[in-house]
């Protein structure tokens, strides 16, 4: 019988892991965080490599994970893919330019003990899946976990935070409502892995989620059936709201941040076309995040935003750097959480 669940495991959605597991790595992760706090040596991956493939810039995920393996002991190598050759799938081959993902995953392999992949957007032509296909393919050929440092469809590492944050402050999940919804940006080029991987997480924790946004904003469907069986299980709740503002009444966390339309990216479209996702965010300036809206949440509510944000659009200054902001907690517990799970499944 196996007696160790993580060992040797991938990370690339909550999905795949149980309650109880999301469970364990929090335990786990607030014990590695006491023992930072503390000065206490925690090196459970001495001498080990993980290899971070980072297709997208970072600030948060690139300096939690290298810190993250230095303070447990290891080192983390940064690849970017422009100076090494590409990691490709098998038919997006270009000669000595890009590498089989295949030949990448089983080099590397052999080398260290974990592999983490960053990629969404541009990288991949806006297809949207593709990216999670791509870390799958590194996930079917490698013979050492992948970690998901943010793909198209999932960032799991920022949900564990956040998962550790609202744990934190508002002492647990259950009876507790979470609004994720969708917030202006002039930027229409953020992904859907946070609010997908928030609700996933949230509802996964028998939260009450409400997931707000403008109609032509939808959410992968896949993930919205992934996260009504949530709640089934979990005993939560799922609702989608098309007011921010109704949305906001009695909520305990509130997540508001801006994502992209998957109706104007293929495969909903044969090229992406991003000047109609800008027309339609043009017509929801609105939906910011002030201290109205603040004050129609619960009054012990916290705010969340995974970082970056676009101060004065997604958010105002007064909110963001108000009392009830938990942003830099969140973006603190990305070490944490890291540093659990590459402890768990890399030892
Ligand atoms: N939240 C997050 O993933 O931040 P970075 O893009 O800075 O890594």
């Amino acid at each position: 019988m196996k007696t160790n669940t993580f060992r040797g495991r991938d990370y690339i959605s909550l999905l795949s892991y149980s309650r109880e597991e999301i469970e364990t790595l929090l335990d786990v992760a607030l014990d590695l965080k006491r023992k930072f706090a503390t000065g206490q040596p925690h090196h459970l991956l001495s001498d080990k490599s993980l290899f971070m493939i980072f297709y997208n810039q970072s600030l948060r995920t690139r300096n939690s994970f290298e810190a993250g393996m230095t303070q447990l002991g290891g080192h983390a190598h940064f690849l970017d893919p422009g100076k090494i050759y590409a990691p490709a799938l098998e038919g997006d081959e270009q000669a000595y330019s890009t590498e089989r993902i295949a030949d990448v995953a089983r080099t590397l392999s052999r080398m260290g003990h974990g592999i983490s992949i960053r990629m969404y957007g541009q990288p991949v032509d806006w297809i949207y899946g593709k990216a999670n296909q791509i870390v799958n393919e590194f996930a079917r050929w490698s013979d050492i976990p992948i970690i998901n440092m943010e793909c198209d469809k999932y960032h799991p590492c920022q949900a564990l935070a956040d998962l550790l944050t609202i744990k934190e402050k508002l002492g647990g999940f259950r009876g507790r409502r979470l609004v994720m919804s969708w917030a202006y940006s002039p930027s229409v080029e953020k992904p859907l892995s946070v609010p997908q991987s928030v609700v996933i997480a949230a509802s996964k924790m028998g939260m009450e989620v409400v997931l707000a946004h403008p109609k032509g904003l939808e959410l992968d469907p896949e993930v919205i059936r992934a996260c009504q069986v949530n709640v089934e299980n979990s005993g939560g709740s799922f609702q989608i709201s098309h007011d921010m503002q109704e949305a906001f009444r009695g909520a305990h966390v509130v997540y508001p941040k801006s994502w992209t339309s998957m109706e104007n990216i293929p495969p909903q479209t044969a090229k992406p076309e991003m000047e109609k996702t800008e027309k339609l965010f043009q017509q929801h300036q609105d939906w910011i995040c002030d201290k109205a809206k603040m004050d129609l949440c619960d009054g012990g509510a916290v705010y969340m935003h995974c970082l970056p944000c676009d101060r004065g659009f997604e958010v105002t200054d007064e909110v963001i750097d108000g009392p009830r902001s938990v942003v830099f907690d969140e973006a603190e517990n990305r070490l944490h959480v890291q540093k659990a799970v590459m402890a768990m499944v890399m030892r």
